[in-house]
């Protein structure tokens, strides 16, 4: 019945094509955009000093063991709504895509967001002070 049948078979197929995109769009980069980006921003550049460029502070961060259990126990983190697992594919995602040299970090295990969601750290900003020294999280 259509009058432009090779216009509809098009329509259909860029129909589809979107919904493909769209699913194949990273399931990290989604849950970070949901759960974490309102703070950190779609680039993780955050608003210093109240919210930490992560760009600067999980490289790092992540090169002691301290720092990285603290990365994993801050609010943000550990007391996200955002299932152990969703957590987990969010930092793996943004460890290579928004942190520079991320890639060569070991990926989070979900034992080690488990152990994170078990001791949410109360006073980030003194933990914070005693692992970087750049300003943000000095006593006041
Ligand atoms: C309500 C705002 C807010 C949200 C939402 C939030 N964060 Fe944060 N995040 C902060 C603040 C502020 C800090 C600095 C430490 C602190 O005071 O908690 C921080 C610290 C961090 C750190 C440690 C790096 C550093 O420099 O201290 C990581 C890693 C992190 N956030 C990741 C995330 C991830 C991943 C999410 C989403 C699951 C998230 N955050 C959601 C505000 C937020």
């Amino acid at each position: 019945m259509s009058v432009f049948p090779g216009f509809a078979r098009a329509t259909v197929v860029v129909a589809l094509l979107s919904i493909a995109t769209a699913s194949s769009a990273s399931e990290g980069e989604t849950l970070y955009a949901l759960n974490c980006s309102g703070c950190h921003g779609r680039d993780a550049r955050g608003m210093p000093p109240q919210i930490p460029d992560l760009r600067a502070s999980l490289p790092l961060l992540l090169s002691t063991a301290a720092g990285r259990g603290y990365a994993l126990r801050v609010p943000g983190v550990a007391m996200s709504i955002a299932t152990q697992q969703q957590v987990r594919t969010i930092l793996n995602w943004m460890l290579p895509a928004l942190i520079p040299g991320g890639e060569r970090y070991t990926p989070f295990t979900l034992a080690e967001v488990a152990t994170a969601r078990r001791s949410p750290l109360t006073d980030p900003e003194s933990a914070r002070a005693l692992l970087l020294d750049d300003g943000y999280g000095d006593p006041r």
